[in-house]
């Protein structure tokens, strides 16, 4: 999520009338609240962590839109007293977007410039982070310079380093596939669910995270508060006689960002707006498991992820922007964080966990 365009949006607004109180959308009276804890939290505010990728060691990398154009590490973020310690700030644009690991420790960001709340034209760049084997900076410099295209935000990559990877436009509504060692892209899909087809919603951004799943590709629609999936070929282009399919329109007046699936096929969504994290269920219908309109737990949530070792593979993490796009009760923010979430009870309650892939689970230390 552009964190700019939505704090111009909500800025003038009372959070009273835009979030909705309660939890009237969802019907799921035995689904357990997750336990969750702070893994680490910035020593600045107002900002906005924006989203987060994993070194295969699971050390995790964090992107920061605001006020810096920053990624930060964490260091075995299951561990406790884990802290965000920076990496690197990107050159020549003002936000770091959406992070994607394309070889061992080898990472690509989208980033952009901004004037004020607003993206500047023409500013769109991919930027790249080498790490060496201990997790400090190897190499950083520009994948490349894309004038011609719009906002990217969400980034995946195909197949396993495959050397390609995906990336939202929001701005243009359209997923481009780029080289990350060339800089080389072409579009792969251009569909009208990619699109902000609605110009009375809140956010005026259409396409946001994108996640490869199942022989799809999966994303959020922000403008249309709606989760589609689109079956895709090896080489990210859409399937011989595929068609878009809606997997859900997510409860009004929920602003969907980005999101995580897990292994039975749930869809845990950063409801940003909403302070939630939100599943989708295989069905399409969804319920709320972590965070309210007025906690902040998951102040601003912008992107979720599951650790990618056994020691985390139950455990959802989740960036935020701790209220800086819409206050929490109107007037509460705090510094981004990461905050850990423990799925197990959720998972243990919507199937038998004794199949679940994933084994045995282990306790995080809450
Ligand atoms: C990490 O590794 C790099 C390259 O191998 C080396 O230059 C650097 O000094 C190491 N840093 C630490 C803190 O050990
Ligand atoms: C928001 O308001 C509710 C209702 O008064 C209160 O329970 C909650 O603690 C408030 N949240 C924060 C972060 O102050």
């Amino acid at each position: 999520m552009q964190i700019k365009l939505l704090h111009v949006l909500f800025a003038g607004a009372s959070a009273a009338t835009l979030i909705p109180q309660g939890g009237a959308r969802f019907n799921d009276a035995c689904l357990p609240r997750l336990p969750s804890r702070i893994v680490a939290r910035l020593g600045h505010q107002p900002s906005f962590l924006e989203n987060l990728a994993f070194r295969d060691n699971g050390d995790l990398l964090v992107t920061q839109n605001h006020p810096k154009p920053q990624i930060y590490t964490i260091k075995q973020p299951w561990l406790k007293n884990a802290r965000l310690t920076l990496l690197h700030e990107f050159q020549d644009t003002d936000g770091a977007a959406g992070v994607v690991q394309v070889a061992p420790d080898h990472f690509v960001v989208a980033a952009a410039k901004w004037n004020g709340f607003n993206p500047v034209p023409a500013s769109a760049t991919l930027q790249f982070i080498r790490l060496a084997k201990n997790g400090s900076v190897a190499e950083t410099g520009f994948v490349g310079r894309y004038p011609e295209l719009g906002l990217f935000n969400g980034l995946a990559r195909l197949g396993d380093y495959q050397n390609s990877i995906l990336a939202a436009d929001s701005a243009l509504g359209v997923i481009h596939k780029f080289s990350p060692l060339t800089g080389d892209h072409h579009v792969v899909v251009d569909v009208p669910e990619l699109k902000a087809t609605d110009p009375s919603a809140p956010v005026p951004i259409g396409v946001n995270g994108i996640k490869l799943h199942d022989s799809h590709l999966y994303w959020t629609n922000s403008n249309t508060a709606s989760i589609f999936r689109l079956a895709i070929t090896e080489d990210g282009l859409p399937a011989k006689s595929a068609k878009v399919e809606l997997v859900s329109c997510v409860p009004d007046g929920l602003a969907i960002d980005d999101f995580a699936i897990d292994v039975r096929g749930n869809i845990w969504v950063a409801a940003v707006i909403n302070n939630e994290g939100v599943v989708v269920r295989p069905d399409g219908s969804t319920v709320s498991a972590v965070g309210s309109a007025g906690e902040m737990t998951v102040a601003s949530g912008t992107a979720l992820a599951f650790g990618n070792t056994a020691a985390d593979s139950h455990i959802l993490y989740a960036t935020t922007a701790g209220g800086l796009p819409a206050p929490v009760n109107g007037t509460v923010i705090e510094p981004g964080k990461v905050v850990a979430i423990d799925a197990t009870a959720f998972l243990c309650l919507v199937c038998d966990v004794g199949r679940l892939a994933i084994g045995p689970l282990p306790r995080l230390d809450l």
